[in-house]
């Protein structure tokens, strides 16, 4: 029986147990799948452990996911042009890394979204910022990045080479905008706010009945982020259930080399938890 585990910090809400628990099912395995929680400065020892200890793949959730990176001895393209690792497997007693984060959340939206050539604003500057930028950046969108510290945004910037569709604001900057309305098609959300039920001040008038918002996060109700957006008058609104699902289905993949079917574990998902 093949053993796997998620490890973050806090881990407690992580729903990647039963996600991939129900993948299991659909191809007929019986695994194991535990979360772990990490003390900020254990992740290499925590992660190593567990290999240690006969584990065969791990995904890595908050904060650890740019130290997963870089403790990883060869990485998978998505990897590499992410700066991020989400998951992990090991190949011949070296780690491999890969990011699925991008393409989990591609696939979801791609169901309602066109991203071709669309403005898009990303709120957020950390691993999962990271992941999805390395993945839309190919789309011919134009990106721009928001985020509490303005450095980690500049850092995106300097890591993908300073590619001219992707820029930077700083939040002060952003809010004395006087941002043309319909400028933005999507806004994602790729902070960690939700977490702490808070959101980043943006002026009100980014939101329309057009944008689509995209809060990675959710929760039982709508996240603070995406309550914020339909109180300013739009109804495209997608937590992240969906994304979350669809990473899980790519870290399968590169377990078992099968890509379960992932609809059925999203609708279950959003009835379960909504
Ligand atoms: P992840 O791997 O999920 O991206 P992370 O790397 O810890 O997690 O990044 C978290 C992101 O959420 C960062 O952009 C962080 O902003 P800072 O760069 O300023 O730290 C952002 N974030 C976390 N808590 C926040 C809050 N309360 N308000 C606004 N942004 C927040």
């Amino acid at each position: 029986m093949r053993k796997f585990a998620v490890l973050g910090n806090p881990i407690a809400h992580s729903k990647s147990p039963l996600i991939h628990k129900l993948f299991s099912e659909q191809i007929g395995v019986k695994q194991e799948y535990i979360k772990i929680y990490v003390p900020l400065n254990y992740f290499n020892k925590k992660l190593l452990d567990f290999f240690k200890d006969g584990g065969y793949g791990a995904n890595i959730t908050i904060p650890f996911k740019e130290e997963a990176y870089k403790i990883c001895n060869m990485l998978t393209v998505r990897a590499k042009n992410s700066g991020v690792v989400n998951t992990t497997k090991v190949v011949n007693k070296k780690i491999l890394g890969d990011n699925t984060d991008g393409i989990g959340f591609f696939n979801d939206l791609k169901k309602k979204f066109t991203f071709y050539h669309k403005n898009i604003l990303i709120l957020g500057a950390g691993g999962a910022a990271k992941g999805i930028i390395s993945f839309l950046k190919d789309l011919n969108c134009n990106i721009t990045i928001v985020n509490r510290t303005f450095i980690n945004a500049q850092n995106i910037i300097l890591f993908f080479k300073n590619i001219p569709q992707l820029h930077c604001i700083s939040l002060q900057d952003f809010q004395k905008t006087n941002i043309i309305y319909h400028k933005y098609d999507l806004i994602i959300n790729a902070t960690s706010s939700s977490m702490n039920h808070t959101i980043l001040e943006l002026p009100n008038n980014i939101i329309h009945p057009k944008i689509f918002c995209y809060d990675i996060f959710y929760s039982k109700k709508l996240t603070p982020f995406l309550k914020w957006c339909y109180n300013n008058g739009t109804n495209n609104l997608f937590n992240g259930i969906g994304m979350l699902v669809e990473q899980a289905a790519y870290s399968f993949k590169l377990w078992y080399g099968i890509k379960p079917n992932t609809n059925n574990v999203i609708q279950y998902l959003q009835n379960k938890i909504i």
